[in-house]
């Protein structure tokens, strides 16, 4: 792209942010203490000096942070997008002053996101940090020469540990890679929490609409698609879930919302978010059947949850306003799409709350650190990150917020290890 600034290690949009980008990144870090403390003692122990890490994340204030982090432990960190929308160009900006390596502006063309994540690539990365698996597989694909020299990576987001598990079972992943995901402090309150407030936030800037008294239809009801479901109900929408999964469209129905087939709740839907990390979710056998003004959006990771191509073949498109399509089909029906069908949190919005993210990404800086302790030892496969590193975590995000909680008294503990006592 011409119109970026661009120097030899960065390529933003424009440098002159970088002011109000630091200023977002440290209102980031006064809700971020949980990590701020494990980078306070990586800069004493500088756990990386020497390491390169190489990192395709949502470059958004909290990511900086993280950024920050691991430069304080030491090591040369290179960034890139992993969604061609989800870059602050101001955070990237000021990093970019700060000296990090960082290629990444919103709206970049699909050439652009392939040509950064090869810049990252370039720098000869000793350990990868993935959101999606996009640099994994750039690796494995293009440049597997660069594979003895990596430790081990990490993938944050549930539909990365797919695409990985399905390299491992075919025999494709050639180094290590953790499932930062899979940590009961990221799924369990990123995907969850994370996911619930910013794609309302995404909903809210994008359209400004009233939810309250809306049919609000979630597709997919795990992590993410429970955090979603609960906040609309908080906001006193009327929430349809559609899933395909019988256990957890028990949970939903449980849980008290409507269920139904996504052909049923097509027709009656005014809002549509689909958070599954599968493909074609809502397609335009659905969309034919929607009301005037239905709009749509997407949280998962890709942006092929809803059939934007399809909906493009049914009318014309319009841009209303700031991450806001109208596709005009004919006989007085429009129906709407948010940030073009990416995950519209990131896009409309600015992706999870900091405090969210702390919790995340001490996952991150503590897997890192893990697999820098533990070079040449670690299987070539999806690992799931020690559970001693959850409790860590967990530990100091109570810590950081002020909450105490009990122990067990060593009677207790006595007692859950013991077969003897019974009625
Ligand atoms: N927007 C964000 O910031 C963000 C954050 C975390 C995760 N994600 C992404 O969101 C997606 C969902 O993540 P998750 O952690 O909730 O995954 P999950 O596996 O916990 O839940 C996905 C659910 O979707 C259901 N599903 C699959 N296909 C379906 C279909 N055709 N119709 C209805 N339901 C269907 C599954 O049965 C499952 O219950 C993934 O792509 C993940 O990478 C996005």
């Amino acid at each position: 792209m011409t119109n970026v600034d661009a120097g030899e290690n960065y390529e933003v949009k424009d440098l002159n942010l970088a002011e109000q980008g630091r200023k977002n990144i440290e209102w980031a870090e006064s809700q971020m203490a949980a990590l701020l403390n494990v980078r306070e003692r990586f800069a004493k122990e500088r756990p990386f000096e020497g390491i390169r890490i190489g990192a395709a994340l949502h470059p958004t204030k909290e990511t900086a942070v993280l950024v920050r982090t691991l430069v304080a432990g030491g090591a040369d960190v290179a960034l890139c997008a992993s969604n061609p929308l989800s870059t602050q160009d101001d955070v990237v900006a000021a990093l970019a002053k700060e000296g990090v390596k960082v290629w990444a502006y919103k709206g970049e063309t699909k050439e652009d996101y392939y040509r950064y994540l090869t810049n990252v690539i370039k720098t000869q990365p000793n350990y990868t940090i993935d959101d999606g698996c996009d640099l994994v597989f750039e690796i494995h694909n293009k440049h597997p020469e660069l594979i003895s020299d990596i430790i081990a990576g990490a993938e944050e987001t549930t539909t990365g540990v797919i695409r990985l598990k399905a390299m491992e079972n075919g025999n494709a992943l050639k180094y290590p890679m953790f499932a930062v995901n899979d940590l009961k402090t990221k799924h369990m309150f990123d995907n969850f929490l994370g996911t619930g407030q910013s794609t309302i936030d995404g909903i809210l800037r994008a359209t400004s609409v009233l939810l309250a008294g809306k049919n609000f239809v979630v597709c997919g009801y795990g992590n993410c698609g429970r955090g979603i479901a609960l906040r609309a109900r908080g906001m006193d929408s009327n929430v349809i879930v559609c899933e395909i999964d019988p256990v957890r469209a028990l949970q939903a129905a449980h849980d008290g919302y409507k269920v139904m087939p996504l052909a049923e709740a097509a027709t009656i839907g005014d809002i549509f978010v689909t958070a599954t990390g599968n493909k074609h979710v809502i397609r335009t056998e659905h969309m034919k059947t929607m009301k005037n003004g239905a709009i749509l959006a997407n949280s998962g990771h890709f942006d092929v949850e809803i059939d934007v191509a399809g909906l493009e073949g049914m009318g014309k498109k319009e841009n209303v306003r700031p991450f806001l399509d109208r596709y005009v089909l004919g006989g007085g029906k429009n129906i709407y799409l948010i940030g073009e069908g990416r995950l519209c949190n990131l896009v409309a919005a600015e992706g999870h709350p900091s405090i969210v993210m702390a919790q995340s990404f001490c996952g991150q800086a503590l897997a890192a650190e893990y697999a820098v302790k533990n070079r040449g030892k670690l299987p070539v496969q999806v690992i799931n990150v020690p559970e001693a590193i959850d409790n860590e975590i967990a530990v100091l995000q109570l810590d950081a917020l002020g909450v105490r909680k009990d122990t067990l008294t060593e009677d207790q503990e006595r007692y859950l290890k013991s077969w003897e006592e019974g009625t």
